[in-house]
């Protein structure tokens, strides 16, 4: 994964050439930079791990998939073709997607599936983006097998605000299953209850040799005694967060979602699904193997989890070739400090544009919920705590999702799709964290609907993520499509504006927040993306479970503020 930019630039101008015929649509859209072409074909693939022989889904028959490489504000363009029975979208996650919601990707939140044998175009601009983002399916559990990195350099003659590593490596975080993941949801679904755990965690697709038949499906990087490496760090996990170390070596983090950070040094860091680091390592020890180390971070209570390390190696060039490797040091799965000390240190490089004032204050609970079983047959439907069946909600409303996107009954103005009710306040208030109602399945029950936010264009938004002790406390990483927000600020327990202190000089720019659990987080945004906005936890069963709403941002009266028509390939339902 050694990046090789002089071979994928010259690939790409050549695609350039072929697909010029596509370009006439760019003058509608921001952004300048040259355009990026791809072909993303989501295939079925035959693989074998765990000594276990496997159909999942693919793109390009790659796990993971291929990298997108681009500068900041370039324009991109990936054709998917769709060869699986299985339906598919590709969501570019992070990518703020300006003036282009109808390329987001999420299933029926902003298109139809592309269904099996169809094609769609994504097109977007990399308006002001630059550093590591990622892709992945957004229909159902697909994004278990695929997911890839984004890659944005600088534009041309810019540099990293850091001494230039002397190489860079990709290391994607990963949740295996031996089983399809489409059924599987299914699965848990009908059933009810929770999930089974992931058969393995993975680096870069590889379990690594705690794994039974996994001793040479390892991922290694070798290394030159003294040189800085950049890795860019995803998550790419389906349902946990977590932990990621090397031995004897420090980590600099230098990049968060895509944003420059301050230089942070830790010899440790935790990822919530979706969020990805830039950090530098100095290959600065004795010559030798170090194990890179992904292990869980579960904040939840009496859940059960895959609990072996996924172990890949940081090779000295000269070692031996059989040496030992040196352990890693993760942290336990429930230490909630580590966790938090990551977010303590980050900081944006430079100070943004941290909305100062604020016109729409928005409180949101996000927690879980068991529902009362309605199944006549409660062992086959009602798995869930106490006979009950799992939920999951914001400001106790579980999100349904419709069977037309909400974009399109949005902009076709179709009625009776999705409704404009969705709260700014949760409709009971109580001591979220500890006062709530935990016998279930008596007051955890939720409401629910397609219920939206809309918001006027322009809007400067401030919204409290607030985690709940309902079922169970647990941190959360929130992701919003179409936009990065500022996090402010963030702490334990309720929150409480007396007590709290914002950071509004330098806070992280980011597209997905771990709200810590038992505990909060601000974020600050201003809506000037017209468009639907998917905001939802990353754990994709809480995602399955309801644990999302739809922000619906209107057209402003400027020249560049209103999303522009469909693309006429759009999916169909
Ligand atoms: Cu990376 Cu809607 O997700």
């Amino acid at each position: 994964m050694v990046i090789n930019l002089d071979i994928s630039f010259k690939y790409i101008s050549l695609s350039l050439l072929l697909y010029a015929h596509i370009m006439h649509a760019m003058a509608l859209w921001p952004g300048g930079g040259s355009t990026r072409y791809y072909e993303f074909k989501v295939q079925t693939m035959n693989i074998t791990k765990l000594c276990k022989t496997n159909k999942i889904v693919t793109i390009n028959q790659m796990l993971p998939g291929p990298v997108v490489y681009a500068q900041e504000d370039d324009r991109v363009i990936v054709k998917v073709t769709n060869e699986t029975p299985h339906n598919a979208t590709v969501h570019w996650h992070g990518v703020r997607q300006i003036l282009s919601c109808w390329s987001d990707g999420p299933s029926y939140i902003t298109q139809c599936p592309i269904q099996s044998g169809q094609t769609f175009t994504y097109e977007f601009s990399l308006v002001k983006q630059k550093g590591t983002l990622m892709w992945h399916a957004h229909f159902s559990w697909l994004r278990a097998t695929v997911y890839g990195a984004i890659v944005i350099y600088p534009k041309p003659g810019v540099s990293y605000p850091f001494k230039l590593p002397y190489e860079e490596h990709i290391i994607i975080l990963g949740e295996y299953w031996t089983k399809d993941v489409v059924k599987l949801e299914q699965a848990v679904v009908t059933g009810g209850g929770v999930p089974p755990p992931a058969d393995a965690f993975t680096i870069n697709g590889h379990p690594g040799p705690n794994y039974h038949c996994s001793n040479n499906d390892a991922y290694k990087i070798d290394v030159v005694p003294g040189k800085t490496y950049l890795l860019r760090l995803i998550s790419a996990t389906l349902n946990t967060e977590s932990f990621f170390a090397i031995a004897d070596h420090n980590i600099t983090i230098v990049e968060a979602d895509g944003d420059y950070t301050k230089p942070f040094t830790t010899d440790r860091v935790m990822l919530g699904p979706g969020q990805t680091l830039n950090v530098l390592i100095t290959a600065n020890q004795h010559i030798g193997r170090y194990s890179m180390a992904m292990g869980p971070y579960i904040s939840a209570k009496n859940v059960s989890f895959q609990n072996l390390t996924s172990l890949a190696y940081f090779n000295y060039l000269g070692c031996l070739p059989n040496s030992l490797a040196v352990e890693a040091n993760l942290p336990r799965f429930n230490d909630n400090l580590a966790a938090t000390t990551v977010m303590d240190g980050l900081k944006s490089l430079n100070s943004g544009n941290v909305p100062k004032e604020i016109d729409t204050d928005l409180f949101f609970t996000i927690g879980l919920n068991v529902e009362k079983c309605q199944s006549s047959n409660p062992k086959k439907n009602c798995q869930g705590n106490n006979g009950g069946v799992m939920a999951a909600s914001i400001n106790n409303i579980s999100f349904t999702r419709p069977n037309v996107s909400v974009l399109q009954a949005y902009y076709s103005k179709i009625t009776g799709l999705f409704t404009e009710d969705f709260p700014g306040m949760p409709l009971k208030l109580y001591d979220f964290v500890n006062g709530a109602p935990n016998t279930a399945p008596n007051n955890t029950q939720s409401l629910n609907g397609t219920r939206t936010k809309v918001l006027e264009y322009g809007t400067r938004v401030q919204l409290i993520l607030q985690d709940t002790g309902t079922v169970t406390t647990e941190n959360h990483p929130i992701h919003l499509h179409g936009y990065s927000f500022y996090v402010v600020g963030y702490g334990s327990g309720n929150y409480d504006p007396q007590s709290s202190n914002f950071n509004l000089a330098d806070p992280p720019y980011m597209n997905t927040i771990g709200v810590p659990v038992g505990g909060w987080a601000a974020i600050r945004f201003v809506a000037d993306n017209p468009g639907v906005w998917f905001m939802h936890c990353h754990l994709e069963i809480h995602l399955t479970w309801g644990l999302s709403t739809v922000f619906i941002v209107k057209n402003g009266k400027g020249p560049l503020e209103t999303l522009p028509h469909p693309p006429a390939d759009l999916p169909r339902c």
